[in-house]
């Protein structure tokens, strides 16, 4: 394991991570705590490359396993290339999106079993797991309506699946909570992105503290 502290973020899709994560960074440089910010997939060349064919609307032919490969493939690459190299150095690395993501999305709400998903990421990740994952949790009709709202942000295949998909993901992460409840916190993410923001801060710095990096 490395020296650092890899916080992940996970949700569904329009819970607001990425607004929060970005004044997460800020307000930790400013601590001048050493820290990186990144995400998933995609934080590197290869693992962008990976996440184009991924969530190209174009791609309506792509199969749930070929997905969940695709995403541990990128996975792996954005962890070896990025991540493990910061935790060495020790670093704070906060990653919008990992592992649970691949749980809820392909081994949930796909179907594929999260189980199963969990077994062919197992390759991916080795040993390495967040010390802590940060659970946006958001009535999913919210988080749609919040992303249409945002003009700037891609409309990617995923985000075009059903409600019905949607909620199963919701469904996903709530099983996750139940299984890995050791280090995931839930947040409720529908209120204004500043009250979650301070939620969030509160929850990473007490983890900070108690972790002494
Ligand atoms: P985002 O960068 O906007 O969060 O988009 C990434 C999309 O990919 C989002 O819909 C969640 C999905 N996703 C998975 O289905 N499985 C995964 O393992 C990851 C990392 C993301």
């Amino acid at each position: 394991m490395g020296k650092g502290m890899f916080i992940t973020f996970e949700g569904g899709d329009g819970a607001g991570k990425s607004t929060v994560i970005n004044k997460v960074y800020e307000e930790l440089v400013k601590k001048n705590l050493s820290c990186m910010i990144t995400r998933e997939p995609g934080g590197i060349d290869i693992a962008e490359q990976i996440r184009e064919v991924i969530l190209n609307v174009k791609n309506t032919k792509m199969d749930a396993r070929t997905e969940a490969l695709l995403y541990a493939a990128a996975r792996r690459q954005h962890l070896a290339e990025k991540v493990i190299p910061a935790l060495e150095e020790g670093k704070i690395v906060l990653c919008d999106r990992f592992l649970h993501s691949s749980l809820a999305y392909q081994g949930y709400a796909r179907g594929l079993g999260i189980e199963e998903v969990y077994e062919i990421n197992k390759f991916a990740i080795d040993s390495y797991m967040p010390d802590l994952v940060i659970l946006f949790d958001i009535e999913p009709k919210l988080g749609l309506e919040r992303i249409n709202k945002n003009k700037g942000r891609e409309i990617n295949r995923l985000d075009k699946e059903n409600m019905d998909f949607h909620d199963k993901v919701r469904e996903g992460y709530s099983i996750l909570m139940e299984k890995y409840n050791h280090n995931i916190v839930k947040v409720d993410a529908s209120g204004a992105v500043d009250e979650v923001y301070l939620e969030v801060s509160k929850i990473i710095n007490e983890n900070i503290e108690n972790k002494a990096i």
